[in-house]
């Protein structure tokens, strides 16, 4: 096979750490996007914001792979042709970085780093008991590509996990619940939640003061799927309440969050700016370049989303 072109376009801020990782797959041209640059001979395209006019312009397109795991934002961009297949982002290095997120902030939340942290602050010498990891419960919606990961990684820390899903799963440790049926025996008693769904019609809200309810008194909530699953509006006062203890969100329904947002001076709300991982630009354009050959090849693309479904 010749060698593989493949178009960069509406993620420029990352185009020098994608072209450095191109330079280490000789069968893959990378080419950026740039205005006035004719597209119309590439057959495959690599994408993250929508680029108005660009996808009009690729009568040969055959696939589009997302620069991300959401693809909400393809969904929603009416050029991309209902013929052309969307590739979600599945790579190593974007797994891991989740993985590791998700570790990092169930452990701030098992021991409460936070009241440490505040009694630090003060300068007050405040030890507090903790339970044993074994007896945590953390639940994790969303038990796909990552939740996976995430369940792998909190199970060899010997937590309990449970985790929901549209369809059941059979995963060794892991209690699993699927469906909207199932939700409420999922959430009962949990005292870590984690959200790594996609944004869908359907999960759109889901972290709500009625879900809250459902959670044991004191738990902690993780957001690191999207901004839209959460109302924003419901956290603060459930914090308040003293429902939930603390919340760690990465995502938000406004992005970057703007300076005035109230989450950012609440002193249990633990903002990260969209960044509990990202796709890594070797691992990444490695799998890409893999799938390119396979499907020249004549095999089947893997991970393509299902619009019906949206994701
Ligand atoms: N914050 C960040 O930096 C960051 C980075 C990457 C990704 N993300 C977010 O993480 C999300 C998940 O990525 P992924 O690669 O793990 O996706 P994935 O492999 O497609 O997994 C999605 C999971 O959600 C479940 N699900 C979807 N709709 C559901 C519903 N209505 N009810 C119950 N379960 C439902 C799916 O169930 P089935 O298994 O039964 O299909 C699946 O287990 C992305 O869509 C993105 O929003 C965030």
């Amino acid at each position: 096979m010749s060698r593989v072109q493949l178009l960069f376009a509406g993620a420029d801020e990352y185009n020098d750490i994608w072209v450095k990782a191109a330079a280490s797959l000789p069968d893959l041209d990378l080419v950026l996007y740039r205005p006035g640059l004719d597209p119309s001979r590439f057959r495959y395209l690599m994408l993250w914001r929508p680029v108005p006019g660009l996808l009009p312009a690729m009568p040969n397109l055959k696939a589009v792979f997302s620069f991300g795991a959401g693809v909400e934002r393809h969904l929603a961009n009416p050029e991309i042709p209902a013929h052309v297949p969307i590739v979600r982002m599945v790579e190593p290095g974007l797994t891991q970085g989740m993985a590791d997120y998700v570790l990092w902030q169930v452990l701030r939340h098992h021991r409460r780093f936070w009241e440490l942290e505040e009694a630090a602050r003060e300068g007050r010498w405040a030890p507090h008991w903790y339970p044993a990891a074994w007896d945590r419960k953390v639940g994790i919606l969303g038990l796909g590509n990552l939740g996976q990961a995430a369940a792998r990684q909190l199970l060899s820390f010997d937590f309990q996990i449970r985790g929901w899903s549209q369809s059941r799963k059979d995963l060794p440790g892991i209690a699993s619940f699927a469906g909207t049926a199932e939700l409420p025996a999922f959430l009962k008693d949990l005292e870590i939640l984690v959200c790594l769904l996609p944004l869908t019609p359907q999960t759109a809200g889901i972290l709500n003061a009625g879900l809250f309810a459902q959670l044991a008194p004191g738990a902690a909530l993780i957001n690191a799927g999207r901004g839209g699953h959460l109302v924003e509006a419901d956290l603060i006062p459930a914090l308040n309440s003293g429902q939930l203890a603390a919340a760690s969100l990465d995502v938000f329904a406004t992005e970057p969050l703007p300076g005035d947002h109230p989450f950012w001076a609440h002193p249990r709300i633990f903002v990260t700016p969209h960044n509990a991982s990202d796709t890594d630009p070797g691992t990444g354009l490695g799998e890409v370049w893999r799938q390119i050959v396979a499907f020249e090849g004549g095999r089947p693309l893997e991970n393509v989303v299902e619009r019906a479904r949206g994701y």
